[in-house]
């Protein structure tokens, strides 16, 4: 098994609820006895970051809770909290527009410039101070394998590229964590494999990479994520809720290629959706 532990808290949801227009729609996100608590994972010598897969029937409320989580609307009641990475005092502090990143399911690029232009635009967003800016974006764009590209403006971009982008620049003016929502529905499988990619550089370049992501394939967040959500209805409330939490590193299956034991828990997870 795979030996780690879990250090500082990334990210923590607190008594959340959200209605619209006075209608229930999430409930009950993070409490004592099912905590939303996103940490720090540390693996000896090597980097890891952190992948969450929160899946569920449509309309059950994932969109809102990453909405949520990004800072685009407010909690109705509880707290969503991050460390306050700018007193860097081992301190939190209420996740405003812009901590977390949210990555488009459609990648669109913001202007039509060029993809270095972009970029140094996200930096100066992010408040990287300006005489770092032009070094920072050189390292992602070679990282990402972008250099070829760095000036073209979004047209010529497959969108494989596109979304290579699209994630540099949430990273430069955000955070460590990026969320997507259903970032693989509608792709074939080559740009499947491309988001996968992208998934693994976030989360081996970076100790606090953090990604979020929701998805329809059950296979592919079993296959993906150290840590699954499953939000779902319970009988006679209203509202989405977390109905349960699968933690595969506790399970010594995460980082693992995918094998029965992760098709065992691909096939639980549907049935608890099904039965939902
Ligand atoms: N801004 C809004 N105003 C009113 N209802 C909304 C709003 N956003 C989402 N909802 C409702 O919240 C429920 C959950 O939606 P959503 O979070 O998109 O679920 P999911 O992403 O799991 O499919 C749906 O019934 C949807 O109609
Ligand atoms: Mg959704």
């Amino acid at each position: 098994m795979n030996s780690y532990t879990e250090t500082n808290p990334l990210l923590t949801i607190e008594g959340v609820s959200k209605s619209f227009n006075g209608k229930l729609i999430l409930r009950d996100i993070g409490t004592p006895e099912k905590p939303f608590v996103i940490y720090d994972v540390i693996r000896p010598d090597r980097i890891q970051g952190q992948t969450i897969a929160v899946v569920g029937e449509s309309g059950s409320g994932k969109s809102t809770l990453f909405k949520l989580i990004a800072g685009i609307i407010k909690p109705t009641t509880g707290t969503i909290t991050i460390p306050n990475e700018y007193k860097n005092d081992g301190t939190f502090k209420l996740v405003d527009p812009g901590d977390v990143g949210y990555v488009q399911q459609t990648y669109p690029l913001s202007r039509n410039q060029t993809v270095q232009k972009m970029l140094m635009l996200a930096a100066e967003q992010g408040g990287i101070p300006k005489n770092e800016r032009s070094k920072k974006v050189d390292e992602f764009i070679e990282s990402w394998n972008l250099k070829e590209q760095r000036n073209l403006s979004k047209k010529p971009l497959s969108g494989g590229q596109r979304q290579r982008v699209a994630i540099i620049e949430q990273l430069l003016c955000s955070h460590h964590m990026l969320i997507f929502d259903e970032p693989f529905s509608g792709l074939d499988v080559r740009n499947i494999d491309d988001v996968k990619k992208s998934f693994e550089m976030i989360t081996q370049t970076s100790e606090l990479g953090t990604i979020i992501f929701s998805t329809h394939d059950i296979h592919l967040a079993v296959e993906l994520a150290d840590l699954i959500y499953v939000v779902g209805f319970e009988k006679g409330k209203p509202g989405g809720t977390i109905v349960r939490c699968f933690d595969l590193k506790k399970m010594g299956i995460a980082w693992e290629p995918y094998g029965p034991l992760h098709a065992e828990l691909t096939s639980g997870i549907k049935k608890i959706i099904k039965g939902g």
